[in-house]
């Protein structure tokens, strides 16, 4: 009998880590993970299996598929949206056609288990495109239907794939004769920047916030790559991996969408660094804008609309702004910072 787990694709990423370390705590479920690199050490002891290998190599998923009863794929691999500008096409290869090799992975298995598979998938805040600076002021808390135009490669391949992903629920080879019945329960959460106290994101352009942390906790100079007054949505990865596993957990008949905005607070790039600063008197920060990643981020929105969550699946923060960095940012970049 195969057995039964989850699978975790961008294992090592940041959100694969709390996941993965949160899932393992608890032990309730067997984890296989996946990703281009090597397992980080921490994370070992919690897989029950680990592949290197990349999402594009269909030998690898399928040979997974035979071994495992897969019930619900958290599918985190991807290019951020920084990186994915240097090299377009690349991330359109690892973002849409990695994610359609997982959606037909996932739609396999629902088909052999007789009922659908969970597909859990992070979007973005990258997925809107707001036209100027005027407009993304005047905009305030933009809804998921709202100024869908994103201006990255990343952004249009998230997109891109939750259409896919409701494509693949609800209407996957819908004139076929032999269609099955059982296809994948696409559910995706769409993230603000994220910021973690155990691990540095790369490749982003929300980035500016947890490196500014970071390098200040380490006394390092850092050159912020936004105006000081750039503002965007934001959320600790506590409350990132609390959003997943909710919505995963929330019973089908109460959604009323795929697609759900989730955020807890939205600072300026000021107000992150007063905070900073308070808290690391030394910390060297200079506001350096880089033209081009500026661009990105004044094309998201200061703030998301995250009611239909709360309303569907009962959906709120637990860290807001405060207790973000006072309860967990702060304590535990103190303590990882100083034991080294
Ligand atoms: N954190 C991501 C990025 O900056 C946004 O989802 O690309």
């Amino acid at each position: 009998m195969r057995k039964e787990v989850v699978l975790i694709t961008g294992a090592n990423g940041e959100i694969g880590h709390g996941l993965i370390t949160h899932l393992g705590e608890q032990g309730n479920v067997g984890i296989v993970a996946l990703d281009v690199s090597p397992l980080d050490e921490s994370l070992k002891k919690y897989c029950e299996r680990f592949i290197q290998g990349d999402i594009l190599d269909t030998m690898i998923l399928g040979r997974l598929v035979s071994e495992f009863e897969i019930r619900t794929i958290y599918h985190l691999a991807s290019i951020l949206s920084t990186k994915a500008e240097y090299n377009p096409e690349t991330a359109h290869r690892i973002n849409v056609e990695g994610t359609l090799n997982l959606l037909r992975l996932a739609v396999e298995q629902a088909a052999w288990q007789s009922r659908p598979v969970k597909f859990l998938y992070p979007s973005s805040i990258a997925v809107y495109g707001l036209p100027d600076l005027k407009t993304k002021e005047a905009a305030g808390k933009v809804k998921e239907n709202e100024y869908l135009q994103p201006t990255t490669m990343y952004g249009c391949n998230k997109l891109y794939c939750e259409h896919l992903g409701r494509y693949y629920s609800s209407n996957y080879r819908q004139l076929a004769a032999d269609r099955c019945q059982n296809t994948i329960d696409f559910r995706c959460l769409r993230f603000p920047g994220l910021v973690s106290a155990v691990t540095i994101p790369t490749g982003g352009t929300s980035d500016y916030g947890p490196e500014m942390l970071h390098h200040a906790a380490q006394g390092i100079h850092y050159d912020c790559f936004v105006r000081p007054d750039t503002r965007l949505p934001f959320m600790v990865m506590p409350d990132a991996i609390k959003s997943i596993l909710d919505l995963e957990a929330a019973p089908a008949e109460k959604l009323t969408q795929r697609i759900y905005n989730v955020t807890s607070f939205c600072p300026t790039a000021q107000e992150f660094y007063d905070i900073i600063l308070k808290a690391f008197p030394n910390a060297d920060v200079d506001f350096k804008p880089h033209a081009s990643r500026q661009g990105i981020v004044d094309t998201w929105p200061c703030d998301i609309d995250d009611s239909a969550a709360r309303r569907d699946w009962n959906w709120k923060p637990s860290y807001n702004q405060e207790r973000s960095f006072d309860d967990y940012l702060l304590p535990a970049i103190r303590q990882r910072y100083a034991v080294k």
